[in-house]
Protein backbone atom coordinates (compact mmCIF):
# COMPACT_ATOMS: atom_id res chain seq x y z
CA UNK A 1 0.00 0.00 0.00
CA UNK A 2 1.48 3.58 -0.76
CA UNK A 3 1.10 6.55 1.23
CA UNK A 4 1.80 9.52 -0.76
CA UNK A 5 3.44 12.60 1.15
CA UNK A 6 0.64 14.70 2.53
CA UNK A 7 -0.36 18.47 2.33
CA UNK A 8 -1.56 18.87 6.61
CA UNK A 9 -3.53 17.19 8.49
CA UNK A 10 -6.25 18.13 10.92
CA UNK A 11 -9.34 16.62 12.81
CA UNK A 12 -9.99 14.72 16.14
CA UNK A 13 -9.59 11.12 16.59
CA UNK A 14 -10.06 8.30 19.64
CA UNK A 15 -7.27 6.63 19.88
CA UNK A 16 -7.67 2.76 19.81
CA UNK A 17 -8.22 1.02 23.00
CA UNK A 18 -4.87 -0.53 24.96
CA UNK A 19 -3.24 -3.71 23.96
CA UNK A 20 -1.52 -4.24 27.41
CA UNK A 21 -4.87 -3.72 29.49
CA UNK A 22 -6.97 -5.63 26.99
CA UNK A 23 -4.84 -8.50 27.37
CA UNK A 24 -4.52 -8.38 31.03
CA UNK A 25 -8.20 -7.56 32.08
CA UNK A 26 -9.50 -10.78 30.05
CA UNK A 27 -7.06 -13.05 31.70
CA UNK A 28 -7.79 -11.43 34.95
CA UNK A 29 -11.39 -11.69 34.26
CA UNK A 30 -10.61 -15.61 33.68
CA UNK A 31 -9.19 -15.73 36.93
CA UNK A 32 -12.13 -13.82 38.54
CA UNK A 33 -14.90 -15.95 40.15
CA UNK A 34 -17.10 -12.92 39.49
CA UNK A 35 -18.27 -11.87 36.21
CA UNK A 36 -15.96 -8.96 35.08
CA UNK A 37 -17.67 -6.32 32.24
CA UNK A 38 -14.75 -5.12 30.35
CA UNK A 39 -15.66 -1.66 28.18
CA UNK A 40 -13.82 -0.90 24.71
CA UNK A 41 -11.94 -4.19 24.67
CA UNK A 42 -9.68 -3.77 21.82
CA UNK A 43 -10.85 -6.05 19.40
CA UNK A 44 -7.48 -6.90 17.42
CA UNK A 45 -5.56 -10.12 16.35
CA UNK A 46 -3.47 -9.92 19.19
CA UNK A 47 -6.42 -9.45 21.69
CA UNK A 48 -8.56 -11.89 19.76
CA UNK A 49 -5.72 -14.61 20.70
CA UNK A 50 -6.67 -14.11 24.47
CA UNK A 51 -10.61 -14.25 24.35
CA UNK A 52 -9.80 -17.68 22.32
CA UNK A 53 -7.51 -18.65 24.99
CA UNK A 54 -9.41 -17.98 27.83
CA UNK A 55 -12.26 -19.92 26.42
CA UNK A 56 -10.11 -23.18 25.48
CA UNK A 57 -9.10 -22.66 29.11
CA UNK A 58 -12.56 -22.63 30.76
CA UNK A 59 -14.18 -19.12 30.68
CA UNK A 60 -17.26 -18.50 29.49
CA UNK A 61 -16.60 -15.17 27.09
CA UNK A 62 -19.56 -13.16 25.70
CA UNK A 63 -19.26 -10.47 23.13
CA UNK A 64 -21.50 -7.58 23.47
CA UNK A 65 -21.20 -4.12 20.69
CA UNK A 66 -20.34 -2.07 23.81
CA UNK A 67 -18.57 -4.65 26.02
CA UNK A 68 -17.12 -8.21 26.65
CA UNK A 69 -17.99 -10.01 29.21
CA UNK A 70 -16.06 -12.29 30.69
CA UNK A 71 -17.04 -15.32 33.40
CA UNK A 72 -14.06 -17.10 34.48
CA UNK A 73 -13.27 -20.26 36.20
CA UNK A 74 -11.46 -18.75 39.52
CA UNK A 75 -7.78 -18.71 40.43
CA UNK A 76 -7.02 -22.79 40.53
CA UNK A 77 -10.02 -24.48 37.89
CA UNK A 78 -8.74 -23.50 34.58
CA UNK A 79 -9.91 -26.86 32.31
CA UNK A 80 -6.72 -28.70 30.58
CA UNK A 81 -7.58 -27.87 27.00
CA UNK A 82 -7.16 -31.60 24.41
CA UNK A 83 -5.03 -29.01 22.04
CA UNK A 84 -2.43 -26.60 22.42
CA UNK A 85 -3.16 -22.62 23.22
CA UNK A 86 -2.70 -20.75 20.07
CA UNK A 87 -1.15 -17.40 21.45
CA UNK A 88 -0.85 -16.13 17.71
CA UNK A 89 1.31 -13.20 17.70
CA UNK A 90 1.19 -11.94 20.58
CA UNK A 91 4.13 -11.79 23.16
CA UNK A 92 1.87 -10.76 26.21
CA UNK A 93 -0.61 -13.77 25.88
CA UNK A 94 2.70 -16.21 25.42
CA UNK A 95 4.38 -14.58 28.47
CA UNK A 96 1.51 -14.20 31.05
CA UNK A 97 -1.27 -16.92 30.64
CA UNK A 98 1.75 -18.96 32.34
CA UNK A 99 1.69 -17.25 35.07
CA UNK A 100 -1.89 -18.30 35.98
CA UNK A 101 -1.42 -21.88 34.30
CA UNK A 102 1.56 -22.49 36.28
CA UNK A 103 -0.67 -22.63 39.42
CA UNK A 104 -3.50 -25.39 38.10
CA UNK A 105 -2.01 -28.38 39.88
CA UNK A 106 -1.73 -31.78 38.03
CA UNK A 107 -3.31 -30.04 34.70
CA UNK A 108 -0.94 -29.75 31.70
CA UNK A 109 -0.80 -26.92 29.11
CA UNK A 110 1.25 -26.33 25.69
CA UNK A 111 1.21 -22.80 23.98
CA UNK A 112 2.21 -21.99 20.65
CA UNK A 113 1.45 -19.54 17.99
CA UNK A 114 2.89 -18.35 14.37
CA UNK A 115 6.11 -18.50 13.22
CA UNK A 116 7.40 -14.78 14.78
CA UNK A 117 6.20 -15.90 17.67
CA UNK A 118 8.34 -19.27 18.16
CA UNK A 119 11.12 -16.65 18.16
CA UNK A 120 10.73 -15.02 21.20
CA UNK A 121 12.14 -16.14 24.05
CA UNK A 122 10.26 -17.71 27.27
CA UNK A 123 13.28 -18.95 28.84
CA UNK A 124 12.82 -15.81 30.88
CA UNK A 125 9.23 -16.49 32.44
CA UNK A 126 10.30 -20.36 32.81
CA UNK A 127 13.39 -19.94 35.05
CA UNK A 128 10.98 -17.87 37.97
CA UNK A 129 8.15 -20.56 37.44
CA UNK A 130 10.11 -23.50 37.88
CA UNK A 131 11.67 -21.34 41.23
CA UNK A 132 8.28 -21.34 42.15
CA UNK A 133 7.89 -25.52 41.25
CA UNK A 134 6.15 -25.34 38.04
CA UNK A 135 7.31 -28.27 35.12
CA UNK A 136 7.88 -25.55 32.53
CA UNK A 137 9.56 -27.15 29.13
CA UNK A 138 10.38 -25.35 25.85
CA UNK A 139 11.68 -26.06 22.85
CA UNK A 140 15.25 -25.74 22.69
CA UNK A 141 14.91 -24.36 26.55
CA UNK A 142 14.17 -20.99 24.81
CA UNK A 143 11.28 -21.00 22.97
CA UNK A 144 7.25 -22.22 22.00
CA UNK A 145 6.14 -24.22 21.70
CA UNK A 146 6.00 -24.17 25.95
CA UNK A 147 4.82 -26.73 28.12
CA UNK A 148 3.67 -25.88 31.46
CA UNK A 149 2.68 -28.10 34.17
CA UNK A 150 0.85 -26.84 37.10
CA UNK A 151 1.84 -27.17 40.74
CA UNK A 152 1.18 -25.60 44.34
CA UNK A 153 3.46 -22.85 43.87
CA UNK A 154 5.72 -21.58 46.52
CA UNK A 155 6.35 -17.73 47.20
CA UNK A 156 9.57 -16.43 45.73
CA UNK A 157 11.82 -13.08 45.59
CA UNK A 158 12.96 -12.60 42.21
CA UNK A 159 14.97 -10.59 40.64
CA UNK A 160 14.13 -9.68 36.95
CA UNK A 161 17.52 -9.97 34.33
CA UNK A 162 15.18 -6.77 31.83
CA UNK A 163 13.01 -4.63 32.57
CA UNK A 164 10.09 -6.82 31.26
CA UNK A 165 6.81 -6.13 32.23
CA UNK A 166 5.81 -9.28 30.51
CA UNK A 167 7.91 -11.27 32.60
CA UNK A 168 7.05 -9.50 35.94
CA UNK A 169 3.91 -9.59 35.38
CA UNK A 170 4.12 -13.49 34.96
CA UNK A 171 5.68 -14.19 38.22
CA UNK A 172 2.82 -11.11 39.61
CA UNK A 173 -0.03 -13.44 38.17
CA UNK A 174 1.55 -16.61 39.45
CA UNK A 175 2.04 -15.36 43.11
CA UNK A 176 -1.77 -15.15 43.08
CA UNK A 177 -2.09 -18.64 43.95
CA UNK A 178 1.62 -19.14 46.00
CA UNK A 179 1.94 -20.20 49.47
CA UNK A 180 2.56 -16.49 50.81
CA UNK A 181 3.92 -13.00 49.80
CA UNK A 182 5.72 -12.74 46.43
CA UNK A 183 8.38 -9.79 45.56
CA UNK A 184 9.57 -9.32 41.77
CA UNK A 185 12.92 -6.55 41.42
CA UNK A 186 12.69 -5.20 38.61
CA UNK A 187 16.52 -3.62 36.99
CA UNK A 188 14.38 -0.21 36.16
CA UNK A 189 10.81 0.41 36.00
CA UNK A 190 8.52 -1.09 33.36
CA UNK A 191 4.40 -0.87 32.80
CA UNK A 192 2.64 -1.57 36.48
CA UNK A 193 -0.74 -2.42 34.40
CA UNK A 194 -0.94 -5.31 36.09
CA UNK A 195 0.03 -4.06 39.80
CA UNK A 196 -2.46 -1.35 38.79
CA UNK A 197 -5.40 -4.06 37.80
CA UNK A 198 -4.79 -6.41 40.93
CA UNK A 199 -5.17 -3.51 43.31
CA UNK A 200 -8.59 -2.47 42.10
CA UNK A 201 -9.35 -6.65 41.91
CA UNK A 202 -8.92 -6.47 45.67
CA UNK A 203 -5.40 -8.28 46.40
CA UNK A 204 -2.46 -7.01 48.27
CA UNK A 205 -0.18 -5.22 46.20
CA UNK A 206 2.68 -3.08 47.91
CA UNK A 207 5.45 -1.46 45.85
CA UNK A 208 8.76 -0.51 47.35
CA UNK A 209 11.28 1.40 44.33
CA UNK A 210 12.13 -1.35 42.04
CA UNK A 211 10.33 -3.65 43.97
CA UNK A 212 6.68 -4.95 43.76
CA UNK A 213 5.28 -7.42 45.99
CA UNK A 214 1.97 -9.39 45.56
CA UNK A 215 0.36 -11.54 48.65
CA UNK A 216 -1.14 -14.68 47.92
CA UNK A 217 -5.10 -14.47 47.52
CA UNK A 218 -8.01 -16.54 47.42
CA UNK A 219 -10.23 -14.97 44.35
CA UNK A 220 -10.28 -11.67 42.37
CA UNK A 221 -12.96 -9.23 42.74
CA UNK A 222 -13.01 -6.93 39.57
CA UNK A 223 -16.17 -5.90 38.61
CA UNK A 224 -15.53 -3.48 35.24
CA UNK A 225 -13.05 -2.64 33.50
CA UNK A 226 -12.68 0.46 31.54
CA UNK A 227 -9.94 0.17 29.15
CA UNK A 228 -8.43 3.55 27.88
CA UNK A 229 -7.22 4.79 24.75
CA UNK A 230 -3.65 2.93 23.44
CA UNK A 231 -0.87 5.61 24.22
CA UNK A 232 2.08 3.16 21.68
CA UNK A 233 -1.51 3.72 18.69
CA UNK A 234 -1.74 7.29 19.75
CA UNK A 235 1.90 7.87 19.05
CA UNK A 236 1.87 7.03 15.52
CA UNK A 237 -0.94 9.58 14.57
CA UNK A 238 0.95 12.20 17.12
CA UNK A 239 4.22 11.62 15.26
CA UNK A 240 2.49 12.26 11.61
CA UNK A 241 0.79 15.28 13.25
CA UNK A 242 4.29 16.24 14.67
CA UNK A 243 6.18 15.86 11.28
CA UNK A 244 3.77 17.26 8.65
CA UNK A 245 3.57 20.62 8.23
CA UNK A 246 1.09 22.68 9.34
CA UNK A 247 -0.97 19.83 10.76
CA UNK A 248 -2.95 20.44 14.09
CA UNK A 249 -4.50 16.99 15.49
CA UNK A 250 -6.74 16.40 18.45
CA UNK A 251 -6.64 12.86 19.83
CA UNK A 252 -9.04 11.46 22.84
CA UNK A 253 -9.15 9.34 26.00
CA UNK A 254 -4.70 8.30 25.35
CA UNK A 255 -3.87 6.43 28.54
CA UNK A 256 -1.03 8.39 30.18
CA UNK A 257 0.11 5.92 33.03
CA UNK A 258 3.43 7.45 33.14
CA UNK A 259 4.87 4.02 32.95
CA UNK A 260 3.75 4.22 29.25
CA UNK A 261 4.56 7.85 28.47
CA UNK A 262 8.36 7.84 27.64
CA UNK A 263 7.70 8.80 24.39
CA UNK A 264 5.65 11.69 24.34
CA UNK A 265 8.37 13.08 27.26
CA UNK A 266 10.91 12.50 25.34
CA UNK A 267 8.70 13.95 22.03
CA UNK A 268 8.70 16.84 24.31
CA UNK A 269 12.34 16.90 24.77
CA UNK A 270 13.04 16.95 21.03
CA UNK A 271 10.38 20.60 21.17
CA UNK A 272 7.66 18.12 19.09
CA UNK A 273 4.42 20.35 20.58
CA UNK A 274 1.78 17.67 22.23
CA UNK A 275 -0.54 19.32 25.31
CA UNK A 276 -2.03 16.94 27.65
CA UNK A 277 -1.87 16.04 31.05
CA UNK A 278 0.68 13.73 31.16
CA UNK A 279 0.23 11.63 34.64
CA UNK A 280 3.35 12.64 36.64
CA UNK A 281 5.84 9.75 37.94
CA UNK A 282 4.39 8.22 41.46
CA UNK A 283 6.04 6.85 44.02
CA UNK A 284 2.88 5.33 45.07
CA UNK A 285 1.06 2.75 43.46
CA UNK A 286 -1.91 4.17 41.75
CA UNK A 287 -5.15 2.11 41.04
CA UNK A 288 -6.58 4.03 38.42
CA UNK A 289 -5.90 4.24 34.66
CA UNK A 290 -5.39 7.80 34.34
CA UNK A 291 -6.60 9.41 30.16
CA UNK A 292 -6.07 12.65 28.64
CA UNK A 293 -6.89 14.51 25.09
CA UNK A 294 -3.67 15.58 23.60
CA UNK A 295 -3.50 18.37 21.25
CA UNK A 296 -0.46 17.93 18.60
CA UNK A 297 0.87 20.01 16.09
CA UNK A 298 3.38 20.27 13.84
CA UNK A 299 7.00 21.88 14.68
CA UNK A 300 10.57 22.04 14.17
CA UNK A 301 12.40 19.06 16.15
CA UNK A 302 15.88 18.99 18.30
CA UNK A 303 17.70 15.20 18.08
CA UNK A 304 18.21 13.90 21.92
CA UNK A 305 19.69 11.09 24.09
CA UNK A 306 17.66 8.27 24.67
CA UNK A 307 19.17 6.93 27.83
CA UNK A 308 18.91 3.04 28.72
CA UNK A 309 16.35 3.89 32.26
CA UNK A 310 14.08 5.22 29.71
CA UNK A 311 14.13 2.36 27.37
CA UNK A 312 11.26 0.63 29.16
CA UNK A 313 9.24 3.60 29.44
CA UNK A 314 9.16 4.10 25.52
CA UNK A 315 9.78 0.47 24.21
CA UNK A 316 7.51 -0.12 21.62
CA UNK A 317 7.48 3.51 20.37
CA UNK A 318 11.49 3.15 19.90
CA UNK A 319 10.95 3.05 16.03
CA UNK A 320 8.89 6.49 16.29
CA UNK A 321 11.94 7.96 17.98
CA UNK A 322 13.80 7.24 15.10
CA UNK A 323 11.57 8.28 12.64
CA UNK A 324 11.75 11.54 14.14
CA UNK A 325 15.40 11.67 14.37
CA UNK A 326 15.08 11.61 10.68
CA UNK A 327 13.75 15.22 10.52
CA UNK A 328 15.22 16.21 13.61
CA UNK A 329 18.27 18.59 13.65
CA UNK A 330 21.77 16.57 14.87
CA UNK A 331 21.90 13.74 16.18
CA UNK A 332 18.87 11.10 17.94
CA UNK A 333 20.56 8.25 20.04
CA UNK A 334 19.43 5.70 21.62
CA UNK A 335 21.22 3.22 24.13
CA UNK A 336 19.99 0.13 26.02
CA UNK A 337 17.54 -0.85 23.92
CA UNK A 338 19.09 -4.38 23.21
CA UNK A 339 15.88 -5.70 24.23
CA UNK A 340 14.44 -4.41 20.53
CA UNK A 341 16.16 -7.24 19.01
CA UNK A 342 13.59 -9.81 20.84
CA UNK A 343 10.39 -7.81 19.23
CA UNK A 344 8.17 -8.90 16.48
CA UNK A 345 10.75 -8.23 14.46
CA UNK A 346 14.48 -7.55 15.12
CA UNK A 347 13.75 -3.99 15.65
CA UNK A 348 16.96 -2.75 15.72
CA UNK A 349 17.80 -4.16 12.11
CA UNK A 350 14.13 -3.59 10.87
CA UNK A 351 14.17 0.31 12.02
CA UNK A 352 17.55 0.89 10.69
CA UNK A 353 17.40 -1.23 7.10
CA UNK A 354 13.67 0.01 6.53
CA UNK A 355 14.90 3.72 7.36
CA UNK A 356 17.82 3.78 5.40
CA UNK A 357 16.16 2.42 2.24
CA UNK A 358 13.95 5.47 2.70
CA UNK A 359 16.72 7.65 2.22
CA UNK A 360 17.84 8.25 6.39
CA UNK A 361 21.38 8.90 7.50
CA UNK A 362 20.70 5.87 10.50
CA UNK A 363 23.08 3.26 11.61
CA UNK A 364 22.76 0.37 14.12
CA UNK A 365 24.74 -0.08 17.56
CA UNK A 366 24.51 -3.47 19.66
CA UNK A 367 22.16 -1.47 21.54
CA UNK A 368 20.03 0.66 19.66
CA UNK A 369 20.67 3.12 16.62
CA UNK A 370 22.08 6.49 15.98
CA UNK A 371 20.35 9.01 13.40
CA UNK A 372 21.71 12.15 11.51
CA UNK A 373 18.39 14.01 11.10
CA UNK A 374 18.24 15.81 7.66
CA UNK A 375 15.10 17.63 8.18
CA UNK A 376 13.44 15.64 5.51
CA UNK A 377 13.17 12.19 4.04
CA UNK A 378 13.05 11.04 0.82
CA UNK A 379 10.80 7.70 0.44
CA UNK A 380 11.01 4.60 -1.01
CA UNK A 381 9.83 0.94 -0.01
CA UNK A 382 9.87 -0.22 2.99
CA UNK A 383 9.11 -4.06 4.38
CA UNK A 384 7.53 -3.79 7.71
CA UNK A 385 8.90 -7.98 7.91
CA UNK A 386 5.64 -8.93 9.39
CA UNK A 387 6.16 -6.24 12.36
CA UNK A 388 2.88 -4.00 13.07
CA UNK A 389 4.59 -1.59 14.45
CA UNK A 390 7.05 -1.48 11.40
CA UNK A 391 4.63 -1.18 9.05
CA UNK A 392 2.73 1.78 10.60
CA UNK A 393 6.14 3.53 11.20
CA UNK A 394 6.64 3.13 7.35
CA UNK A 395 2.91 4.68 6.83
CA UNK A 396 3.29 7.38 8.95
CA UNK A 397 7.28 8.46 7.08
CA UNK A 398 5.11 8.19 4.00
CA UNK A 399 2.82 10.87 4.59
CA UNK A 400 5.93 12.94 5.80
CA UNK A 401 8.45 12.26 2.92
CA UNK A 402 8.94 14.17 0.12
CA UNK A 403 7.90 11.13 -2.55
CA UNK A 404 5.88 8.90 -0.62
CA UNK A 405 6.63 5.33 0.91
CA UNK A 406 5.20 2.14 -0.28
CA UNK A 407 4.85 -0.18 2.49
CA UNK A 408 4.70 -4.00 1.90
CA UNK A 409 2.48 -6.04 4.85
CA UNK A 410 0.58 -3.36 5.81
CA UNK A 411 -2.00 -5.82 6.93
CA UNK A 412 0.02 -6.89 10.01
CA UNK A 413 -1.51 -3.22 11.80
CA UNK A 414 -4.21 -5.63 12.41
CA UNK A 415 -1.87 -6.97 15.55
CA UNK A 416 -2.77 -4.32 17.50
CA UNK A 417 -4.97 -1.20 15.56
CA UNK A 418 -7.08 -2.89 13.15
CA UNK A 419 -8.57 0.77 11.69
CA UNK A 420 -5.38 2.87 11.28
CA UNK A 421 -5.26 2.93 8.09
CA UNK A 422 -8.73 4.24 8.09
CA UNK A 423 -8.06 6.29 10.91
CA UNK A 424 -5.08 8.11 9.33
CA UNK A 425 -6.59 8.48 5.79
CA UNK A 426 -9.50 10.32 7.85
CA UNK A 427 -7.05 13.40 8.81
CA UNK A 428 -5.35 13.90 5.39
CA UNK A 429 -7.41 16.77 3.89
C1 LIG B 1 4.11 -5.48 27.15
C2 LIG B 1 5.41 -5.32 27.58
C3 LIG B 1 6.52 -5.01 26.67
C4 LIG B 1 6.02 -4.46 25.35
C5 LIG B 1 4.90 -5.28 24.79
C6 LIG B 1 3.71 -5.31 25.74
C7 LIG B 1 3.08 -5.82 28.14
O1 LIG B 1 7.25 -6.19 26.43
O2 LIG B 1 7.07 -4.39 24.42
O3 LIG B 1 4.46 -4.74 23.55
O4 LIG B 1 1.87 -5.73 27.82
O5 LIG B 1 3.44 -6.18 29.27
P1 LIG B 1 8.45 -6.68 27.41
O6 LIG B 1 7.85 -7.02 28.72
O7 LIG B 1 9.04 -7.89 26.74
O8 LIG B 1 9.40 -5.54 27.48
Amino acid sequence: MRFEPAERLSGQLRAPPDKSISHRAALLGAMASEPVRIERYLHAADTTATLEAVRVLGALVEEHPDEVVVRGTGLREAREPEQPIDVGNAGTLLRLLPGWLAAQEGRAFVLDGDESIRRRPVDRIAEPLREMGAEVNAHGGRFAPLEVRGARLRAISYELGVASAQVKSCVLLAALAADGATTVGEPARSRDHTERMLLRAGVGVHRNGRHVTVVNADELLLERVSVPGDPSSAAFMVVAGVLVPGSRLLIADVGVNWTRTGFFRILRRMRGIVLGDLEDETGELEAEEPTSDLDVAHGALEGTVVEPEEVPLTIDELPLVALLGCFAEGETVVRGAQELRLKESDRIASVVEGLRGLGADIEATPDGFAVRGRGALKGGRLDARGDHRLAMMGAVAGLASSEGVEVSGIESAAVSYPSFVEDLAALVP
